[in-house]
């Protein structure tokens, strides 16, 4: 077992190099299968879900061969297999993209329900009611599920609700079918978009990405290509939330401005100061932080994935913030952890009220996904003594060399490895 050990009361100061986004490149890497040749994927996030999906790859057949530790070349000519091993698929979320992926090139797929976050109950209708309007038929057997079609032909999907991974899907699976489908009600996060991209450059034909309605004409082939991932505009969001909780100034590099203005609006309403430059961002603080009310959507909306960084933050402004989660069920799991550090926050149903307090107090952490783990760790930053946070594993999931891009910016922060339990019974 592993943990951070955070010693807090340091505002951050200098410099971060933002990564590859996750929840591009988790889409990205099974769409490689698509071009059936071979691609290079540059700025490839080194974390713990770009490994497993490289391993999902290899089990698959393809030959990867790193080039350095951002930058992959993947060759997926033969495949030998369209089943996702189960043990691998549990490990994260995003393994249901090769159920499209796989379903377009072979017109098979088998992937285990799918893992990650826990953030409520996370279906996937929406994804098969695609794959069904392109002719393939479902089913889930022990945990299992499989798709199937003798044929894709193009469609009209109108999804009932508008879904990152949905839309994903609905993008990889209708690449190579007969004639155009048309999507709509997509979702017009920035990885849709760099998916879409992506797929293009492999000679898919995909138009719209960024808007409500994508349409996509079949291609006959597709063919691979190199491949820069677009930077993480959450990971970036994480450094900009941490900078201004801590009363810090910090320049954050390799980062789209643009995919940050929500961010960007609430933090400066909150007293921060923004400035924006061509790819960085600079966020520092002086003054003391405003309440917010803060509601979750989709892009352009204010990202789910930042709520508990912005809730944390407000533990301290001076006032009442409410935050209204717009997106999952349960995605307050962290509040006991920060009421422990003394914050004041009251949880009813979908809606956090928080009460400012003069400061938050160190205590023993425990992260409940990768976001709450992101946002306690920021908050172990903001007190003024030592916090340890356990279940790391979930932080690592999403945030490529946490421990020495914070202590670049003088945080006291160190991953410790932790004894292992000692046997009651001794070994004969
Ligand atoms: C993606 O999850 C992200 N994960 C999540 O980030 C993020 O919170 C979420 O999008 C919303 O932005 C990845 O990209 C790997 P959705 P996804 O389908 O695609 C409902 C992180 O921290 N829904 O957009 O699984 C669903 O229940 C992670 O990096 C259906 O009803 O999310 C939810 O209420 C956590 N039926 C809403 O739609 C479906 O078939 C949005 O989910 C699919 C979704």
């Amino acid at each position: 077992m592993e943990k951070f050990v955070i010693k807090g009361g340091k505002p951050l100061t200098g410099e971060v190099t933002i990564s590859g986004a996750k929840n591009a490149a988790v889409a990205i890497l099974p769409a490689t299968i698509l071009a059936a040749g071979k691609c290079v994927i540059e700025n490839l996030p080194d974390i713990s879900d770009v490994a497993a999906s490289l391993k999902i790859l290899k089990a698959l057949g393809a030959q990867i061969r790193m080039i350095d530790r951002n930058t992959y070349e993947i060759d997926t000519s033969m495949l030998v297999s369209t089943e996702v091993p189960a043990e691998l698929s549990r490990k994260m979320r995003a393994s249901y993209y090769f159920l499209g992926a796989l379903l377009s090139r072979s017109g098979k797929a088998q992937v285990a329900m799918p893992g990650g976050c826990n953030l409520g109950p996370r279906p996937i209708d929406q994804h098969l009611k695609a794959f069904s309007a392109l002719g393939a038929t479902d089913s889930v057997d022990y945990g299992m599920i499989s798709v199937r079609a003798h044929k894709l032909t193009g469609a009209h999907i109108f999804f009932d609700k508008v879904s990152v991974g949905a839309t994903m899907n609905g993008m990889l699976s209708a690449v190579m079918a007969e004639g155009q489908t048309v999507l709509e009600n997509c979702a017009k996060e920035p990885h849709v978009v760099d998916l879409a991209n992506f797929l293009n450059m492999c000679g898919a034909d995909i138009r719209g990405a960024g808007t409500d309605v994508i349409k996509v004409r079949g291609a006959q082939q597709m063919h691979g290509c190199t491949y820069s991932i677009i930077p993480d505009q959450i990971e970036a969001g994480s450094y900009m939330v941490a900078a201004a909780a801590t009363g810090g100034d910090v320049l954050i590099k390799n980062v789209t401005p643009k995919h940050l203005e929500p961010i960007t609006v609430k933090l400066q309403r909150a007293g921060a100061k923004v400035e924006e430059f061509d790819d960085a961002v600079r966020v520092s603080r002086v003054g003391e932080l405003q309440p917010l009310k803060i509601n979750t959507m989709p892009h352009p909306g204010f990202p789910t994935d930042m709520q508990p960084l912005m809730s944390v933050m407000l533990t301290v402004a001076k006032g009442t913030s409410t935050i209204t989660e717009g997106i999952w069920d349960n995605r307050f799991r962290y509040a006991d952890e920060l009421a422990k550090m003394g914050a004041n926050i009251q949880v009813d149903g979908q809606v956090a009220v928080i009460e400012g307090v003069a400061k938050l107090q160190p205590a023993p952490l425990h992260a409940s996904d990768l976001r709450a783990g992101a946002a306690l760790v920021v908050a172990a930053l903001m007190t003024n003594g030592t916090s340890e946070i356990t279940e790391i594993q979930h932080i690592e999931r999403g945030y490529e060399n946490i421990v020495a891009k914070l202590q670049a910016l003088g945080a006291d922060i160190t991953r410790v490895e932790t004894e292992p339990a000692i046997a009651l019974t001794p070994a004969l």
